[in-house]
């Protein structure tokens, strides 16, 4: 029996070779600190592709100046970064792999020399400073920019567009009743909580007929935040508006002690699975190949995102061939020798 982890996966008009995605992981490395890519994401993101993953998830990279989470982010807010983004694309699929890009606004965990801004004027922390509560105008211009930066995306020669919902960054505090404290059409209600995310869903969409993911914090481990429910009803009206697969994180609206043990996320891809009836990955402490095999096989999410073990070993996919019997799945031919 082959193994389904390596099974072939399609997405509106992209294939993916296999199930075995990239988490999207920062790496604080645009030396230049405007948001170009460096040497450091060249060779970082081409050598996971070479290692086989399907799926190469660039990092968070900020649709706006004010919305990186360090001076070393990723951004995607000025036409000059995409020809450093074309180059990252055409050196993962050189290795047949699919490129991905997360993008995302940090909000009030934004840390700018200006201006930051969020659904309400309440600090992550007390490290954090007090944002401003973003005006109509505000709202309006960021969802621009989210569709500016799809349009740049698609120029970039990129095949997946992941929004950034979680981790408690700007979609998720309009998101979660913790930050958003709102009074408008933007707050308040679930649905109105959801309205930006559904405009920025929208206005992506415009620009992008390509596979689009979104990124939600499953569960927000606070009594009085969102609960896996409400983000399975969002999992629900993410389809209706287009999305194609959600990618089920959790936790980091607000500070709490979350209790983390091998694949602690997997039930939220699988519940949103079932319940919202789209495509799901799970992520989180999933480092043993059988594990991400059962995971397929039982239905359980349709792709497998990898973060840190991808750090430790950037050869995880076809070691995890290997241990699966999945003799199809070949290195780059200048590896070969090593791999008989
Ligand atoms: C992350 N993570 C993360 N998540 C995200 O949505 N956008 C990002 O840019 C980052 N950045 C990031 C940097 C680093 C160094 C790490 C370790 C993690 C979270 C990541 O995508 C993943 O969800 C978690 O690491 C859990 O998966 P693993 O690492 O247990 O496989």
């Amino acid at each position: 029996m082959s193994a389904l982890l390596f099974s072939p996966l399609t997405i509106k008009n992209v294939t993916f070779k296999n199930r075995i995605a990239m988490a999207p992981m920062c790496m604080y490395s645009s030396f230049s600190e405007d948001g170009h890519t460096s040497h450091w994401h060249q060779h970082h993101y081409e050598s996971r592709a070479a290692g086989q993953v399907g799926l190469v998830m660039i990092e968070a990279t900020t649709v706006m100046a004010n919305g990186a989470i360090s001076p070393q982010d990723l951004g995607i807010y000025s036409s000059d970064h995409i020809e450093g983004l074309k180059n990252l694309t055409d050196g993962i699929h050189n290795h047949g792999a699919k490129a991905g890009i997360q993008l995302a606004h940090a909000g009030r965990k934004a840390n700018y020399d200006g201006r930051i801004m969020a659904p309400s004027a309440i600090a992550f922390d007390e490290e954090n400073r007090i944002p401003d509560e973003m005006t109509a105008n505000d709202i309006q211009e960021l969802i621009q920019y989210f569709k500016k930066a799809a349009e740049r995306a698609r120029i970039a020669g990129f095949d997946v567009i992941e929004l950034h919902g979680a981790h408690g960054y700007l979609i998720n505090q309009f998101l979660s009743p913790l930050s958003n404290h709102r009074t408008d059409d933007y707050g308040g209600t679930k649905e109105n909580r959801f309205r930006l995310l559904k405009e920025i869903t929208e206005a992506v969409t415009v620009v992008w007929d390509g596979p689009l993911f979104v990124r939600l914090s499953a569960d927000e481990y606070h009594p009085e935040g969102n609960q896996p429910e409400d983000l399975i009803e969002y999992g629900r009206l993410l389809k209706e508006l287009g999305v194609d697969l959600i990618d089920c994180s959790s936790g980091g609206v607000v500070r709490t002690a979350i209790e983390t043990y091998p694949g602690y996320q997997i039930s939220y891809a699988e519940n949103m699975r079932k319940k919202a009836g789209l495509l799901t990955g799970a992520v989180g402490l999933i480092t043993n190949p059988h594990m991400a095999e059962e995971i397929i096989h039982n239905g359980r999410a349709d792709m497998i995102l990898i973060g840190r073990e991808l750090l430790r070993n950037p050869y995880w996919p076809l070691e995890a061939a290997k241990s699966l019997g999945a003799k199809e799945v070949e290195p780059p031919r200048q590896y070969l020798a090593g791999w008989m």
